[in-house]
């Protein structure tokens, strides 16, 4: 890969009026940084963390201060020995599974005793610093010339009518609420309603199907969910509101009863007429919301109370509920947000992730809003009506930071050049990336022929559990390097660690760790603090493990190179082999499943299943259509398998463990490189498979 430097060809207007202050503000438009500040500014982070972040957090309205400790780390607990009981004494439901007695049980804590509000300092803080006629959020239909934008103040608005709502059906602070919910406006205002009143949001990407719904209502016992009817994508619709009831009624049958369903009618996609209703629990959110006061007073909320959760995949079965809190993820997403994408109040900024996923959360939402920014909200797909839709947004918009995935940047790299040079992109500033590692030709075309080679692309690497950045360029702080995410954002220290958990220093290359807290941390695993403890901090003891495997490189740029866990990365979806397996072993026709991820040109990868029929079932390709549909239908159809493999046995060693090494080169026809296969119980297995490869 070529060292040159590209920060040289990025031109950033402001690039030359930089003042030399490490000081934090949110309210000016001095973030862009020289590489010397960004070490000096660095360089504080990590020696005097609480002073760096509480110059963070003074820009933030508190309605009483933090106490004196900024952060307290709980370091027994990452050592894993610590055994706290699980008391009833909460003053929350949705509390006890983090905090007892005010006893830290996870691994950080930071601003605790502050009292503040999310939602506050988005709206009500901005619109007292005079942005109230400021756009907030420009939405875009699906089709073309369909469109709506609300100011701060009118966010505000609905937003405080929406809260209103919640507030007068009985949710009431540590509640949550499930948000089943495209990308209609309605999405963020119901996430702020929630942060307002101190309601616990779990928003589900619209894209999960009914079974995976149920699940997290199940886990979760929301009091309300929140959905639209329908939707459309491109030219497909999509009914959610059956999608609900189905999850809703099969929840109850399993116990959990959530007694209002309050449905916004998206009509463009869907007649209300046709919508199937159940009176006694449905609402039509344009019948009754509207009707509720525009004022809502504000919950305060303690920095540490949980702000949401959401569910993620790992490599058992059952989803996890990552549980943020308030304070730190406020201010984490505030200043990440700022300083990744050298944010200025002129800025338009677009962000292509759904809230349904964190990056939404974080980049769509809380982190851009936070700082007054003006976020392009868009419904549809990037590809409707035609490859060109994207950049027909950014001009329209004139879109001036624009934060996207590798798998869009490599779809419309397929579709060709002229879909974009068609249009202007002369807004574009900033570009960025995130969800999967960019490959440098990707990052090429991206860098070049998007934003002609003028726009810096900050490469993010985060996840769920982090809340926001932790590895990532600042735009023109330093030379890229086309795939790696460069350096650790303020106060985030990366360490690579070997086998056997040995740190090791200089050009390396092997498990990525952090070690100390950042205030963005995730705090549990809702319900499931063991598997907190177990999935995070016990593997590399004293150490965070982010479940990638990284290098170094001699200049000190990280370099992500994919998991190393049973985790595949869909078009920068994460979903757990054992969750499709288990969705496919559910087939009545299924034996056995072992699945594995495969390099894939679009998606970077995608889902190859080694499925055993049951005894006497004959492989045919209806078996196979109606096993992926089993994968749609428990999981989503962004989960379905891209091939299914007929294996009459998997490779399995002695002791019955199956050698997903094997499956993996197997899959993607490396059969050379299957390396050694005597351990197995059965040798004669991987012959089988190879001869069925194209069966
Ligand atoms: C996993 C987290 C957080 C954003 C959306 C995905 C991979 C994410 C990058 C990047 C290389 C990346 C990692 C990580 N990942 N961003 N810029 N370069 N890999 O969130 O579903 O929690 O997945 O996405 O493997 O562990 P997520």
């Amino acid at each position: 890969l070529p060292d040159q430097d590209f920060s040289q060809q990025a031109h950033i207007p402001s690039f030359q009026k930089v003042i030399l202050s490490p000081s934090f503000s949110l309210s000016t438009d001095s973030s862009t940084l020289y590489r010397f500040q960004y070490q000096e500014m660095y360089k504080r982070s990590i020696e005097d963390p609480s002073g760096f972040w509480s110059d963070m957090a003074s820009e933030f309205y508190w309605k009483k201060k933090w106490d004196h400790q900024v952060c307290s780390e709980n370091l027994d607990i990452r050592k894993g020995n610590i055994n706290i009981e699980v008391g009833n004494h909460i003053s929350f439901i949705h509390m006890q599974h983090y905090r007892i007695h005010n006893q830290l049980m996870g691994f950080s804590q930071w601003f605790k005793g502050g009292v503040t509000n999310i939602c506050y300092n988005c709206l009500d803080r901005n619109i007292e610093s005079g942005n109230g006629e400021k756009i907030a959020i420009h939405w875009e239909g699906n089709e073309p010339g369909v469109d709506d934008s609300l100011t701060y103040n009118q966010l505000l608005d609905r937003v405080c009518q929406l809260a209103n709502y919640l507030k007068q059906n009985g949710v009431k602070k540590g509640d949550s609420v499930i948000i089943y919910l495209p990308m209609l406006m309605e999405l963020p205002i119901s996430m702020l309603a929630c942060a307002r009143i101190g309601a616990v949001h779990s928003v589900v990407f619209a894209g999960f199907s009914a079974e995976s719904l149920e699940q997290r209502i199940i886990d979760c016992k929301p009091k309300i969910v929140i959905t639209c009817n329908a939707v459309k994508r491109g030219s497909k619709i999509i009914n959610l509101k059956d999608i609900v009831d189905s999850a809703l009624s099969e929840s109850s049958q399993n116990g959990v009863c959530v007694g209002l369903c309050l449905t916004s009618a998206n009509e463009s996609a869907m007649k209300r007429e046709a919508t199937k209703w159940i009176k006694e629990r449905d609402v039509w959110w344009q019948d009754d919301v509207p009707k509720y006061s525009t004022k809502c007073d504000v919950e305060w909320v303690d920095g540490e109370d949980p702000l949401f959760l959401l569910y993620t995949s790992g490599s058992t079965g059952k989803p996890k509920g990552v549980l943020h809190t308030t304070a730190g993820y406020m201010i984490y997403t505030a200043a990440t947000f700022k300083y990744a994408f050298d944010y200025k109040q002129s800025d338009i900024y677009w962000c292509t992730a759904d809230c349904g996923w964190i990056t939404g959360h974080s980049y769509v939402a809380y982190g851009p809003l936070l700082n007054g920014a003006t976020v392009v909200v868009y419904e549809g797909v990037p590809n409707y009506p035609d490859p060109g839709r994207c950049w027909d947004i950014v001009d329209k918009y004139k879109v001036t930071i624009f934060y996207t995935a590798p798998t869009l940047v490599r779809s419309l790299m397929r579709d060709g050049d002229e879909y974009v040079t068609r249009y202007s992109r002369k807004s574009l500033r900033v570009l960025g990336s995130v969800g999967e590692p960019i490959n440098p030709s990707a990052w090429r075309w991206f860098f070049n022929v998007v934003g002609d080679s003028r726009c810096p692309i900050s490469d993010t690497w985060w996840q769920t559990e982090t809340g926001g950045f932790m590895i990532t360029p600042l735009p023109g702080a330093w030379p890229q390097k086309p795939g790696s995410a460069t350096f650790p954002f303020f106060g985030v220290q990366p360490v690579i660690v070997d086998e056997k958990g040995k740190e090791m220093k200089g050009e390396c290359s092997g498990y990525l760790c952090v070690k100390t807290s950042w205030p963005g941390a995730f705090r549990t695993l809702f319900g499931d603090h063991e598997r907190y403890e177990t999935t995070y901090f016990s593997a590399f003891p004293g150490y965070y493990f982010s479940g990638d495997g990284c290098r170094r490189d001699k200049d000190g740029y990280y370099w992500l190179t994919g998991r190393v866990d049973d985790v595949i990365n869909v078009s920068g979806h994460r979903i757990g082999t054992a969750e499709v397996e288990s969705a496919l072993v559910s087939h009545p026709k299924c034996a056995e499943a072992a699945v594995v991820g495969v390099e894939h040109e679009v998606k970077g990868q995608c889902i190859y299943a080694f499925v055993t029929p049951v005894e006497g079932v004959a492989y045919s390709e209806d078996l196979k259509k109606s096993l992926v549909l089993s994968v749609r239908t428990n999981i989503g159809a962004f989960a379905a398998p891209d091939k299914i493999h007929w294996a009459p046995g998997l490779p399995k060693t002695r002791s019955g463990k199956i050698m997903r090494r094997i499956l993996r080169k197997i899959a993607s026809r490396q059969l050379d490189e299957l390396g050694d296969t005597s351990t197995l119980a059965d040798p004669n297995v991987v012959d089988q498979l190879i001869a069925l490869a194209d069966s």
